[in-house]
C-alpha cells in the first residue's frame, strides 16, 4: 500500500474567499472566463458541449479496486483531506460519522492539485477555483466541470476509496 496523507484538516478560517478573491482579480479572471465562455460556444455550436458540466457527478459504482486511504480516527465529521491512492491523488470531505467523500484532486480547470479548503469546499491555488466539497461542483471558475468522484466508504477504522 502506497498511501500518503499530506493534508488533514478540520474546517477553519481561510486566507481569501471566492468574494475576495473576484474582487482582487476581477479583470486577469473576467478575460479568462470570456475565453472560456468563447471555447464553451464554439464546443456548443459543434454539438459538443456537456449538459451540465458545472453540476455534481454521480457516485460511481463502487467497482474500482479497494484502496484504504485514511484511519477513519484521523478524519474528523466535516473534515477534509488530502490522500493518494497509489498514484491517484485525492480530496476527502467527511459530512456525517457514517460517510466519506472521495473526489480526484486534479483541478478541471488545468490540472494543479486540488487541496482542502474551508467551509465545505475545496480549492485550486493556481487560477482560485472553488469547489463544494458536498458533491464536487464548482463554487467559482476558471474551473467550469465538477471534481470526478469516486466511491469511498468507511470500512471498519479504515477509509476505503475503489480506484
Ligand atoms: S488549474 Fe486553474 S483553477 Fe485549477
Amino acid at each position: 500500500m502506497e498511501n500518503k496523507i499530506s493534508q488533514v484538516e478540520a474546517p477553519a478560517a481561510e486566507a481569501a474567499s471566492p468574494v475576495e478573491h473576484d474582487a482582487v482579480h476581477q479583470g486577469c479572471c473576467t478575460s479568462r472566463r470570456a475565453v472560456l465562455g468563447g471555447a464553451v460556444l464554439g464546443a456548443a455550436a459543434l454539438g459538443l458541449a456537456a449538459c451540465g458540466a458545472s453540476g455534481p457527478n454521480e457516485i460511481p459504482e463502487a467497482t474500482g479496486k479497494p484502496e484504504p486511504v485514511l484511519k477513519t480516527s484521523d478524519l474528523a465529521v466535516g473534515g477534509q483531506a488530502s490522500v493518494t491512492a497509489g498514484k491517484t491523488k485525492l480530496v476527502l470531505f467527511r459530512p456525517s460519522e457514517k460517510e466519506v467523500l472521495a473526489f480526484s484532486a486534479v483541478c478541471t480547470h488545468a490540472g494543479c492539485e486540488v487541496s482542502p479548503g474551508s467551509e465545505n469546499r475545496f480549492h485550486c491555488p493556481c487560477h482560485e477555483s472553488w469547489f463544494k466539497a458536498e458533491d464536487g461542483s464548482v463554487i467559482s471558475g476558471p474551473a467550469n466541470a465538477a471534481l470526478p468522484r469516486f466511491a469511498c466508504e468507511i470500512k471498519g477504522e479504515d477509509i476505503v476509496v475503489y480506484i
